[in-house]
C-alpha cells in the first residue's frame, strides 16, 4: 500500500519535469541552406528544476554533439543548431535530458528540403494556420524566437504572397511590428492562400535566410445570428373539424443548443393531451446555421384546440422568445362571397356602361321627354333659332339633291314634328340683303350650326358658298358656345378637300351619315338618324329658354 502511495507520489512529482509532447518522433523541417534551432520537445520547467543536464546526439552516435559555436552543428543554451543546415543533415537526432535521479530522452527527425520548382517554398513544408471570414484574422510567421541577432536587435520580416511582395498594399492588410504578423480585416476567402515570411539572420558575421511558409485556411464563421423563429409568426390557421394538423416551430440562430418547446394552456402540449407527442430536432444547414425544431401531431383536431393559442418558447441569454399559432374552423366562406360580390358588382357596372353607350342616345330623348316638367325654367339665352342649317347648293343635272333634304326633309322632321326653330339660309333670307351680314347674325341668333355634306366635287361646290361656309364656320368655332352638326349625305371618304374648319369640325364632333331614301318612312323623327340629329340638337322647349344640355 505504502509503496503504491510512494509511486504516485513520485509521478506527481516528476510529470511537470518530464512532460513530453505527444510525439513519439517529432518531426522538423527546414530549408536547404537556412539555420535552424531546435529545442527538445522534453518539456522541462527550469524555474523548479533548474539541476539538469541537457545532451544531444546524432542516431547512433554515443557522442555529444559539441558545445562549440564556431561548428556549423552545435549546442547551445540547450538547443541544436544547424547553422547553415545541409542535405545531409536529414535524419534523427535525440536529446537525453537529465535530472538527479532520472533521466528522459527523446528522439526528433529533422527534414531538411528543397523549394519546389519555381517557388520559394515547397509545398509539403507548411504551416497550417487557419483565420474565420469575416472577422480580423492573422498570419505568424513562427518558430523565429531565437532567431535575434546577436545585438539583439528585431529584424526585419519580409513577406510574400504566393511568393509575389505587394499584397500587404491591401488596407485590409496591416503589419504587426515586433510580432511578425500580419492582422487581416474582414478577412474573406480570396485571402487563403500560401504566405511566405523571410528575415535574415546574422550570426557569427554571415548572414543567412530564415523563412517559414503558411498555408492559410479561411474558415466561414458562422455568422452572429440571433435566434429567430421560423415558423410560427403570431399567426392563425383554419383547420377543419377532425382534420390532421403537424404543429411544427422551428428557430433558426448561429448557435447550436437552443430548444423550443410547446405550450398551451399554460402547461406541456404532452399535458394537454396525451396523444400530442412533441419531438424535438436539429438540423445543421449552410453558412453555419443551425435550425431548432419542436412538433407535435394532432391526428384530429377537436373543440378544444380552437380553444387556446399554441405557444412556443425558446430561451436565449437568459430571455425568453415566444411565438404563438392558433387554430381556427374555416369560416363559411364570407371571403368566396365577398369575392363574387365584387365581381357581379363589376360585371354590373360593365353592363350598364355598355347599355348607356349604345342606347344614350333614346336614354337622353326619353329624359328630354319625361323630365321635361319638372326641370325649372330656364332665362332665355336671347337666341331665336334652334339651329342655323348650311347646305351645298346643288347643280340642276345631279342625282343627289341637298335642297330637298335641306328645305324639305329637314323642316319637315326637325320643325314640324319635333318642334324646332330652324334658319336655312336659302329659304328664310330675303333677297337682296348682303349675303355675309346675314350669316353671320343668324348664326349668333343660333343655338346649333347644322352643315349638310355631300361627296365632292361632282355635283356640288363649296366653293361656290366657300366664303359663307368660311364665316360660319369661323363664328362657331370662335363663339366655343355653339356646337356644330356634321350631316353627310353620303359617305365621305375623303375629307382632304374640305376647308380646314370643316376638317377640324369632322375631328372634333364626328358626322352624322344620312341612310334614308327621300320616302315617308325617313320622314319620320324615331328613325335612328334623327335620333341622332335630336340627340345633338338643344333641348327643346317651348318658348325660346335655352336648352337643357344633358349632351356630353
Ligand atoms: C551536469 O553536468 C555537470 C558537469 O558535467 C555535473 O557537474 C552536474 O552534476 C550534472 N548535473 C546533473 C543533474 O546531472
Ligand atoms: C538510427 O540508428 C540506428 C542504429 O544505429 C540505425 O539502425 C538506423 O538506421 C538509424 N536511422 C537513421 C534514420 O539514421
Ligand atoms: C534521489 O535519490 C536519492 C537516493 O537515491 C534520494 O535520497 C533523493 O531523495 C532522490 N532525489 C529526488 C529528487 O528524487
Ligand atoms: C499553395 O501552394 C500549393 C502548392 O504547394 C498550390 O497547389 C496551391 O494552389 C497554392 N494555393 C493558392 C491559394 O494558390
Ligand atoms: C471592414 O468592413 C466594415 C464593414 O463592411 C467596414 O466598415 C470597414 O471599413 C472594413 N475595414 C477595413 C479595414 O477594410
Ligand atoms: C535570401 O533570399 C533571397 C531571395 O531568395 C535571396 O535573394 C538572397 O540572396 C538570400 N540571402 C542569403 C544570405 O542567402
Ligand atoms: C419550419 O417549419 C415550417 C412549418 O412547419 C416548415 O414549413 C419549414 O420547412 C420548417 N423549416 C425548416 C428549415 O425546417
Ligand atoms: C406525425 O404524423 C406523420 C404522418 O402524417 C408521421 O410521419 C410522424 O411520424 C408523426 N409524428 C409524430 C411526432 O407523431
Ligand atoms: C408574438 O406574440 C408573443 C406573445 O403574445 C409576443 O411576445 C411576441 O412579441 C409576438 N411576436 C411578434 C413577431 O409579433
Amino acid at each position: 500500500m505504502t509503496s503504491t502511495f510512494l509511486l504516485i507520489g513520485h509521478l506527481i512529482l516528476l510529470i511537470p519535469l518530464f512532460s513530453a509532447e505527444e510525439c513519439i518522433v517529432c518531426d522538423y523541417f527546414v530549408l536547404v541552406g537556412e539555420p535552424t534551432a531546435i529545442s527538445c520537445p522534453v518539456i522541462t520547467l527550469p524555474a523548479l528544476h533548474s539541476d539538469y543536464n541537457m545532451t544531444w546526439y546524432k542516431n547512433g552516435s554515443n557522442t555529444p554533439i559539441t558545445t562549440e559555436k564556431n561548428a556549423r552543428i552545435h549546442v547551445r543554451k540547450g538547443l541544436l543548431w544547424f547553422i547553415p543546415a545541409t542535405l545531409e543533415d536529414s535524419g534523427l537526432y535525440e536529446c537525453e535530458v537529465r535530472g538527479l535521479n532520472r533521466s528522459n530522452q527523446k528522439t526528433i527527425n529533422l527534414k531538411v528540403f528543397k523549394n519546389d520548382n519555381g517557388l520559394c517554398f515547397n509545398g509539403k513544408m507548411k504551416y497550417e494556420q487557419v483565420v474565420n471570414s469575416a472577422n480580423i484574422g492573422n498570419i505568424i510567421c513562427p518558430d523565429l524566437e531565437n532567431f535575434k541577432d546577436e545585438d539583439n536587435v528585431k529584424p526585419e520580416v519580409h513577406w510574400y504572397k504566393e511568393c509575389k511582395p505587394g499584397f500587404l498594399e491591401d488596407k485590409r492588410f496591416v503589419l504587426a511590428e515586433g510580432e511578425n504578423a500580419v492582422l487581416i480585416h474582414n478577412v474573406s476567402v480570396q485571402d487563403k492562400g500560401n504566405y511566405t515570411c523571410r528575415m535574415v539572420y546574422t550570426y557569427m558575421g554571415k548572414q543567412y535566410n530564415v523563412s517559414r511558409t503558411m498555408s492559410l485556411v479561411v474558415k466561414e464563421s458562422p455568422l452572429q445570428m440571433r435566434p429567430e423563429f421560423i415558423y410560427p409568426k403570431n399567426n392563425t390557421i383554419e383547420v377543419e373539424l377532425g382534420s390532421h394538423v403537424v404543429m411544427e416551430c422551428n428557430v433558426s440562430s448561429g448557435i447550436n443548443s437552443l430548444i423550443p418547446y410547446w405550450e398551451v394552456n399554460d402547461g406541456y402540449v404532452d399535458d394537454f393531451d396525451s396523444t400530442y407527442r412533441e419531438q424535438f430536432y436539429e438540423k445543421g444547414m449552410p453558412h453555419g446555421i443551425t435550425v431548432a425544431g419542436t412538433k407535435f401531431n394532432i391526428s384530429k383536431v377537436k373543440v378544444k384546440d380552437y380553444a387556446y393559442k399554441f405557444f412556443c418558447h425558446f430561451i436565449y441569454e437568459s430571455q425568453q422568445f415566444t411565438s404563438y399559432i392558433k387554430l381556427e374552423p374555416p369560416a363559411q366562406n364570407i371571403q368566396g362571397y365577398l369575392i363574387g360580390g365584387g365581381v357581379s358588382l363589376v360585371f354590373l357596372v360593365f353592363v350598364t356602361l355598355i347599355i348607356y353607350k349604345i342606347f344614350k342616345i333614346d336614354i337622353v330623348l326619353w329624359y328630354r321627354n319625361s323630365c321635361h316638367p319638372f326641370l325649372g325654367e330656364k332665362a332665355s339665352d336671347g337666341k331665336i333659332y334652334d339651329a342655323y342649317v348650311l347646305y351645298p347648293k346643288n347643280r340642276e343635272s345631279c342625282l343627289y339633291s341637298s335642297d330637298i333634304f335641306a328645305l324639305k326633309i329637314l323642316p319637315e322632321v326637325l320643325e314640324r314634328q319635333c318642334g324646332y326653330n330652324l334658319f336655312i339660309f336659302g329659304r328664310n333670307d330675303l333677297p337682296g340683303e348682303a349675303v355675309i351680314s346675314i350669316a353671320d347674325e343668324k348664326i349668333r341668333q343660333s343655338r346649333r350650326v347644322i352643315v349638310i355634306l355631300v361627296p365632292e366635287p361632282s355635283c356640288y361646290s363649296i366653293l361656290e358658298d366657300a366664303s359663307e361656309k368660311h364665316l360660319a364656320m369661323y363664328n362657331a368655332l370662335i363663339q366655343d358656345g355653339i356646337k356644330v352638326i356634321l350631316i353627310e349625305l353620303e359617305k365621305i371618304h375623303d375629307y382632304t378637300n374640305m376647308p380646314e374648319s370643316i376638317k377640324y369640325i369632322k375631328q372634333k364632333y364626328g358626322a352624322i351619315r344620312w341612310k334614308g331614301d327621300f320616302s315617308e318612312r325617313s320622314h319620320s323623327a324615331s328613325t335612328r338618324f334623327w335620333k341622332k340629329v335630336r340627340y345633338h340638337m338643344p333641348s327643346r322647349k317651348r318658348g325660346s329658354s335655352s336648352g337643357f344640355h344633358l349632351l356630353p
